[in-house]
């Protein structure tokens, strides 16, 4: 497995709040996650990725990929903050719910992939459409880069994939974090649908 350096100051760039995360291990790893899938793709950062939750869907209004990543990491990190303070037995675990959050789109370099999309759209019924979408392929960088389990669960389940299992605590948080960033913006006229 081969991570480009100048992939990893990339990501670096992209997300100030993996500062949230305090050990330095797990840190490096997301950065590292993010780093390989950008370079299974022909991205060279998070900003160059359509800003949406799925290749054709609504896409955020002067917005970047990028926004949508630290968005959903802020709004994760309160919503655990402010249930932790109310229930301070909720068994949350701030470093893994902001990997979690970081990672719930990891494998989107690879999905929204303008290349692949093409290939893909051009013969559906060979393919698949798509043959693996962003959870899935997200789950395999996430093990491949020797992430804790949780957040590959965090990657695999954060979205419709997640329906037919029971998430964890922290992704459940992330994936209500994910659609608590969409769908405010849908009803404020703020995503493009075109
Ligand atoms: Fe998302």
């Amino acid at each position: 497995m081969e991570i480009r350096e100048d992939l990893r100051e990339s990501v670096r760039s992209s997300l100030p709040e993996l500062s949230e995360i305090t050990d330095g291990t797990l840190r490096n790893l997301v950065v590292d996650a993010w780093a390989y899938c950008l370079g299974q793709s022909s991205f060279r950062s998070i900003d160059e990725i359509r800003p949406s939750g799925n290749p054709d869907t609504p896409t955020l209004k002067g917005g970047t990929q990028t926004d949508h990543i630290r968005g959903v990491t802020r709004l994760a990190l309160a919503l655990g903050d402010t249930l932790k303070e109310q229930f301070p037995q909720l068994p949350i675990d701030r470093d893994l719910l902001a990997a979690c959050a970081l990672c719930h789109d990891v494998g989107k370099p690879y999905e929204f992939d303008p290349e692949r999309q093409a290939r893909w759209s051009s013969r559906p019924a060979a393919s698949g459409w798509p043959p693996i979408r962003h959870p899935q392929y997200g789950t395999h960088v996430c093990l491949t880069v020797g992430l804790p389990e949780e957040v590959c669960h965090a990657a695999g389940c954060h979205s419709g994939e997640g329906e037919l299992v029971r998430r964890s605590l922290h992704v459940t948080i992330v994936h209500h974090a994910d659609y608590a960033f969409w769908r405010p913006l849908e009803a404020a006229g703020l995503l493009d649908s075109n």
